[in-house]
């Protein structure tokens, strides 16, 4: 009996042989095996360096919150056991941990690295990012005593790494001329611009105004009647909003809604976040932000989320705990978030958590709108994009997150006298490698095996660098190149998905307020709805996509398909008819999203 009883137990333990704790009591928790592109180890922190430690404790009951929608403190609440068992080791080793959640599912506490590395049977590291110089105390791995497996979900930080990319978009300060004429086909247009100024309605490829995204998206622009619904944006890293660069934005690109408003938006701060009016202090991306939603949802009310700086995984836990004990009237129906990092960054359980607290916000009525980032099958830059480990491809977080909706980009191109809308070769977009219940994601996978049958074909060589059963992202795509906003003062213009995500949120608040004026709920998590109407969705492929162009479609082009989203040292994937992983579904056409909304549940 007792051979039998340790063959089954080593044949469990056969994945994990060499993976062990140093100490018996002790049960490794959470490892990775190497350092994460783009940093590199230092040797040993300084063992007296402070540590800031939040402890994860696993919540009640994730799999009721999922499908419940009421409560949601409740059930993310840990057991009361569980905190008497975490608060007892900590007491042992002479430490004190307050709360530092409203639901107390998060524990924080100050101690030392040599302390950590003792309480975790960690070697914590100073690891230094190679791209931004930025350091950080991490480790490889870290273990818990064994009697609170199951009551810990993780401790951070530990194997979780701050993002390595800079968070900016690229851009241009563009004199407001008329230099987008030779890309523009109505000449007429650019003669009513008046002073030195920019064509405030230009539609080419080197200059997209707001007016033509609203023609591009047939996104309407007359203001709706009293607000209703609303957008919350999300604003992290320091980066602030600035209420003047939006005024002179408006008053340029949008006379029509300046009237309407007073204030343009409300901003609300998350453990002391702050939002400088100074005009130096002016973020490139929190601008983009909100112009883009309230440059485009006329007449929603927007709410600037601006969270105190700390590294992204723990300003994204910061904004779900604040929202997820919000009253329901106070909640915002859309929440954009532009900001992102390479999935394996993240910890599996880091991921799970914040992607379990999307998926509650969903419950509750909030469509999580996120870009796709900026790297094509590489992640979240292109200068990261060799940062491909064995030459694999590099999902995003949180589009790889299967409770969010990601938003890729297309661009505009004149061929043959004629505007087209194709992919953006930056798009991001791919697989998920942690993601990987299929029932999570049933919604999708019709869609997305009919592309992969293809991609076997076309690229056999594929085979292997991406996750095949994972969640596949981007949902959809919107115009995202060549963008005009106001950033310090100046006309600019921008590119990437943090401009094609606050579009597409816009058009969804839009639509909600349209629901609301029926009786309708808003519509909450919104990829089973996406998914069921591609009738919405303009197919985007390269060279043959018809733009609705001041009113005229244009015909097709060519039957060219070739669009593609590189990186890793590859074309990347392919556009193809239906769902691709460079645009999703497609490009969205209000009208159509408008009319199959309504007709939604
Ligand atoms: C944990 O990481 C350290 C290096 O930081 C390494 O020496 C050790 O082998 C790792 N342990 C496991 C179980 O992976
Ligand atoms: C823990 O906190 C309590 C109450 O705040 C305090 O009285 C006690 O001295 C603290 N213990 C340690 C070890 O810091
Ligand atoms: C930990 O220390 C930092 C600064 O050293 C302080 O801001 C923070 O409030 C402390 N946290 C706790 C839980 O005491
Ligand atoms: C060009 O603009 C003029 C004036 O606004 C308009 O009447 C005309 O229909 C436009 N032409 C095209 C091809 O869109
Ligand atoms: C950003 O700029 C680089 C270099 O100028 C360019 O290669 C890249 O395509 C740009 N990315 C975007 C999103 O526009």
């Amino acid at each position: 009996m007792v051979c039998l009883l340790i063959l089954i137990v080593s044949l469990f333990a056969l994945g994990y042989a060499r993976i062990q704790s140093r100490r018996a009591d002790m049960k490794l928790h959470e490892y990775i095996t190497s350092i994460p592109a783009g940093f590199v180890d230092g040797g040993p922190a300084d063992p007296d360096s402070t540590l800031d430690l939040r402890i994860a404790l696993t919540q009640n009951n994730i799999d009721g919150l999922i499908k419940t929608f009421h409560n949601v403190a409740m059930l993310t609440a840990p057991a009361p056991e569980t905190l008497a068992a975490v608060n007892a080791w900590l007491q042992a080793a002479g430490l004190n941990a307050t709360t530092s959640t409203n639901t107390g599912d998060l524990l924080r506490l100050n101690t030392t690295v040599s302390v950590a590395n003792q309480l975790l049977d960690a070697e914590f590291s100073l690891f230094t990012n190679t791209h931004t110089g930025a350091q950080s105390i991490r480790t490889l791995n870290y273990s818990i005593p064994v009697d609170l497996v199951g009551h810990v979900q993780f401790v951070h930080p530990t194997i979780s790494f701050p993002s390595s990319a800079p968070l900016q978009s690229n851009s241009t300060i563009i004199a407001r001329t008329n230099d987008d004429s030779i890309s523009n086909p109505n000449a007429t247009i650019l003669a009513r611009a008046n002073h030195p100024a920019v064509d405030p309605t230009a539609c080419g490829s080197l200059l997209v105004t707001p007016d033509c995204v609203l023609r591009m998206h047939t996104i309407p622009a007359a203001t709706i009647g009293p607000p209703t619904g609303s957008i919350g944006v999300a604003g992290m890293n320091d980066l602030y909003a600035n209420q003047a660069d939006l005024k002179s934005f408006l008053e340029f690109y949008r006379r029509d809604i300046t009237k309407h408003q007073a204030k343009f938006f409300r901003t609300v701060s998350i453990n002391g976040g702050q939002n400088l009016q100074d005009i130096t202090e002016a973020g490139l991306e929190a601008n983009v932000d909100t112009q883009y939603t309230v440059g485009i949802a006329a007449g929603v009310p927007v709410t600037f989320y601006t969270i105190g700086r700390e590294d992204l995984m723990l300003e994204e836990e910061a904004l779900l705990n604040y929202l997820q004990t919000e009253e329901p009237d106070d909640l915002p129906n859309v929440l954009l978030i532009s900001y992102g990092s390479n999935e394996r960054l993240f910890s599996s359980e880091v991921s799970t958590r914040l992607c379990t607290g999307f998926a509650a916000l969903g419950a509750r009525g909030v469509s999580v709108i996120v870009s796709s980032m900026d790297g094509g099958v590489g992640g979240t830059k292109p200068d990261l994009k060799d940062d491909c480990p064995e030459g694999k491809f590099v999902p995003a977080f949180p589009a790889s997150c299967p409770y969010v909706t990601a938003v890729g980009a297309t661009a505009i191109t004149l061929r043959s006298g004629h505007l087209w809308q194709v992919a953006a070769d930056y798009s991001g977009g791919g697989f998920s490698i942690y993601f990987t219940n299929k029932e999570e994601f049933s919604w999708q996978t019709s869609a997305v095996q009919a592309y992969l049958r293809n991609l076997e074909h076309l690229h056999p060589e594929y085979d292997g660098l991406f996750e095949p059963k994972g969640r596949a992202y981007p949902d959809v795509a919107a115009v995202a190149t060549n963008l005009a906003f106001d950033w310090r003062d100046k006309a600019t213009m921008g590119s990437g998905t943090s401009l094609s995500a606050p579009i597409f949120a816009s058009m969804i608040a839009l639509i909600n307020a349209e629901r609301l004026a029926i009786r309708k709920s808003p519509l909450g998590f919104l990829n089973k709805f996406l998914y069921a109407n591609p009738q919405a969705f303009v197919d985007i492929i390269e060279g043959e996509l018809n733009l609705a162009y001041r009113g005229v479609v244009c015909q097709m082009l060519t039957s060219v398909i070739g669009g593609t989203n590189p990186g890793c040292k590859t074309e990347g994937f392919l556009t193809a008819f239906g769902w691709n992983p460079v645009t999703g579904l497609g490009s969205p056409m209000f009208d159509a999203l408008k009319a199959a909304a309504l007709a939604w549940e």
